[in-house]
């Protein structure tokens, strides 16, 4: 069945002139009919650049968004419209709005994990590859930071700068699951291991970091690394590829459980009859897509479109 699939998807690629962009939690079976596999940042790199005339996103709302909002002359379908991402929903522009009346001369910025409304409300995106980079450019010593607590914390440790955290308790479900006691435990047993972790976790389990990654940035690092054991502080999906690409290195889970059930939700059948019929097409207003890529454009600036972080 999966190879039928795989065969139709790939004639309809061609057919139509689309890609798959997909990001690295996704199913390995939708992994392997994507064109191009990735973090955040590389997803809004790569969706900038993109030449089809379809765009079959697989990844979840926020970053079908980006893609449609960089392309607004181009068709982008999301294979499953409920792949949504809890955290990003968890910031209404209104709390933006009060929050720069509390803090008029703070800058505010964004994690890619929002909705376009909200980045529409902001000055500048950042994603995990890039969030103090992006906070330690900007003129303003202080930073509105949203929505997720955690990476706020990661960057407060990074910067100079004074983090305000917005709202006070944004988290990623799946990456508050792990917990020190089990990392420490984990480390005990393999002391031999690098422990990469994504710097939406905790910070209790940040600092057990032998490093602080972004997806994609994990698998570089475990590429570049003589390490040849590493504990895996995010959610499960990425160990698939990081087996995949590194035969000779072991991957332990830090939770097996840490799985997005949102970012799962696109199966490869949902993904052929989206590039079937061309649908669920993303759609943003363009009032607010028009003022939510700068925020996109302007991080792609500093952050650079291309180089690898
Ligand atoms: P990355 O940008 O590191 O891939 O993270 C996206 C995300 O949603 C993590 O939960
Ligand atoms: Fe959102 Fe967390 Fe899923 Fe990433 S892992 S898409 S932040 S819910």
């Amino acid at each position: 069945m999966d190879q039928k699939l795989r065969v139709e998807i790939e004639r309809l690629k061609r057919e139509k002139e689309a890609v798959i962009l997909a990001h690295n939690y996704q199913r390995p079976e939708v992994q392997k009919v994507a064109d191009f596999v990735g973090d955040s940042l590389e997803l809004a790199r790569v969706s900038a650049g993109v030449k089809a005339k379809l765009v079959v996103f697989a990844g979840v709302d926020f970053m079908a968004e980006t893609a449609a909002m960089l392309n607004p002359e181009k068709k982008v379908v999301i294979p499953d419209p409920e792949a949504r991402c809890p955290m990003a929903a968890q910031l209404p522009p209104q709390l933006i709005k009060e929050a720069r009346k509390r803090h008029p001369k703070a800058a505010v910025v964004l994690y890619v994990n929002t909705l376009a409304e909200a980045k529409a409300e902001s000055d500048v995106a950042c994603t995990s590859a890039n969030a103090p980079q992006i906070v330690n450019a900007l003129e303003e010593d202080t930073v509105i930071f949203g929505p997720d607590r955690n990476l706020a914390w990661f960057v407060q440790q990074r910067t100079s700068k004074r983090v305000l955290p917005l709202p006070e308790n944004g988290h990623c479900y799946v990456h508050r699951m792990f917990s020190a006691a089990d990392v420490a435990l984990l480390k005990e047993r393999y002391p031999d291991a690098e422990v990469l972790v994504h710097p939406e976790c905790d910070p209790e389990v940040q600092q057990l970091a032998t490093h602080l990654c972004s997806t994609s940035q994990m698998l570089r690092r475990a590429k570049a690394s003589p390490a040849k054991r590493f504990i895996i502080a995010t959610e499960v999906g990425m160990l698939e590829r990081l087996r995949r690409e590194n035969p000779g290195k072991e991957f332990i889970p830090a939770l097996e459980s840490a799985i997005c059930v949102q970012m799962k939700k696109h199966t490869l059948e949902k993904v052929y009859l989206s590039l079937r019929d061309e649908k669920h097409v993303v759609r943003v207003p363009e009032e607010i897509a028009a003022r939510a890529r700068k925020t996109i454009e302007r991080m792609l600036e500093i952050s650079g479109r291309v180089t690898h972080d």
